[in-house]
């Protein structure tokens, strides 16, 4: 069954010489979780932000669940880390991680919700002995490493899957499409069976954030 729509403003494509404001402002303009990208240069070929800067945020005062996306290798380190800062969920890629469930007990003895990341390519094989223990399936539709990509159409076709595998588990497990969504897509992933949405340059990018979130907040509905 899916759950509420969530939408997740990435906040890869904000203004970071002004982060606090931009997460402010997307939040007031409806947001309901900041979708927060780490990268390290190592599992991507990009370099972002770490830790400290959840930190940071929770001290300027965000008090919206922030989605961590760690696109790290090795990650248990800094799951510790982030958990430290203020996550409250934290979502790693499976070939990051030497003992996937151990990664997965590790998130949520910490005390925040673990999510599995699958790239375009991964095999939904991956979920079949963690899928129980995960409370979101991250469903990459773009290659992991950089904001503003194109939607990777086949990734409709896992969705659907993921959606019947989540169904048929009878638990609340959340399933977030993340990459190239945009107002005119979002339906489509939706319809699918996605009920959490990332969305960076899409939102970011606009020039109103609150007429940009609700309309695909509308769209989302519809499907
Ligand atoms: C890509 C990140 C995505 C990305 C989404 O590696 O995981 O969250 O920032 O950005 P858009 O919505 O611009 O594709
Ligand atoms: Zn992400």
């Amino acid at each position: 069954m899916k759950q509420s729509t969530i939408i997740a403003p990435s906040i890869l494509s904000a203004d970071f010489a002004r982060l606090g404001r931009d997460v402010t402002e997307v939040l007031e303009a409806g947001a309901d979780w900041v979708h927060f990208d780490v990268m390290d240069n190592h599992y991507v070929p990009n370099l972002t932000i770490g830790a400290m800067v959840c930190k940071a945020l929770r001290k300027h005062g965000i008090e919206a669940p922030i989605d961590v996306h760690l696109m790290v290798e090795p990650v248990d380190e800094l799951v510790v880390q982030f958990a430290q800062a203020g996550a409250s969920l934290i979502s790693f890629h499976p070939e990051a991680s030497r003992h996937v469930d151990r990664t997965i007990q590790l998130i949520r003895e910490l005390g925040c919700r673990p999510g599995l990341a699958l790239n375009p390519s991964t095999p939904l094989g991956q979920l079949h002995w963690t899928l129980e223990k995960l409370d979101m399936v991250l469903l990459m539709s773009v290659n992991p490493g950089f904001g503003g990509q194109s939607f990777i159409p086949h990734v409709l076709e896992k969705v659907q899957k993921v959606r019947e595998m989540i169904d048929a588990s009878g638990r609340d497990i959340r399933l977030q499409v993340d990459g190239g969504v945009k107002i005119d897509n979002i339906a489509k992933s939706a319809g699918a069976g996605a009920d959490t949405f990332v969305a960076g340059s899409a939102i970011f990018g606009s020039q109103d954030y609150r007429d940009t979130i609700s309309r695909m907040k509308a769209n989302a509905a519809t499907a």
